[in-house]
């Protein structure tokens, strides 16, 4: 079985009202490109061209009239799907269970971006036998993420924003997925916020004892905020300059 791609950019992008009140969060410009492009990239880079976007809200048609088939990025299909209502990550993640298919996945958040590549831990995941793999990214504001408690080398378990970070390791919007995050989609509650929660997923494989982890190299940042979308413009920018291009 292969590796397929789910690029999850639904959700109302509460935190940058008024920029979404008329347009998706995922189509804002990070410095030359909107959003969603950046995540799409970072698939493709990685050598994962069966790629599904998940979106939702008002402005879906958008991503079609916007993305296509894809071939701004070399490819000839992309597919896509709808998320109604406001259930979470972990939900949205739920829709892509027909695309899956018993497949592996790479799923990427849609206002992740990343300086460098992915591709190591990608391969890194095709030989693991089972389970998951996420990416954890060292950063000042570990509040603002899930959080990784790592001890001797092994990962204890993840805390979605917690107000006492037992790490600075926050846990990246990248995560890598065997074919069983469906059932553990499925035997979610939902959070005190009313939402499935990606890092219940994570802490299933956890539980469980197939998680493992790498740290990403180069800057990573989301754009879910007015501060992180500012950065993520000059983060951009500013590689683009030093890249000379
Ligand atoms: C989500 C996840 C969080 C993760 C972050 C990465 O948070 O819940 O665990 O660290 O993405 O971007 P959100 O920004 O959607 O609140």
């Amino acid at each position: 079985m292969g590796m397929k791609g789910v690029v999850l950019a639904g959700g109302t992008g509460s935190r940058l009202f008024p920029l979404t009140k008329i347009t998706n969060k995922h189509l804002l410009p990070v410095y030359d490109k909107p959003m969603i492009y950046y995540p799409i990239q970072t698939l493709v880079d990685a050598g994962i061209e069966d790629i599904l976007i998940v979106t939702g809200g008002r402005n879906a048609g958008d991503f079609l009239r916007l993305l296509a088939n894809g071939k701004e990025f070399g490819l000839t299909h992309l597919d896509y799907t709808y998320q109604e209502g406001e259930g979470g990550i972990a939900e949205a993640l739920g829709l892509a269970h027909h695309f899956g298919n018993g497949n592996r996945l790479c799923v990427i958040l849609g206002d992740n971006i990343i300086e460098g590549s992915i591709r190591a831990a990608v391969e890194d995941f095709r030989k693991q036998p089972s389970g998951a793999k996420i990416l954890l990214k060292q950063v000042q504001d570990a509040e603002r993420f899930g959080v990784a408690d790592i001890a001797g080398g092994k990962i204890l378990g993840i805390e979605e924003k917690p107000k006492k970070p037992k790490s600075d390791l926050a846990v990246t919007g990248i995560y890598l997925y065997d074919e069983t995050v469906f059932d553990k989609v499925q035997r979610l509650k939902r959070s005190d916020r009313g939402e499935m929660e990606i890092t219940d997923v994570n802490n299933a494989y956890i539980a469980e004892g197939t998680m493992t982890f790498a740290h990403l190299d180069g800057w990573w940042t989301d754009a879910g905020t007015f501060e992180s979308l500012l950065r993520a413009n000059n983060l951009v920018a500013d590689t683009r300059e030093h890249r000379g291009e």
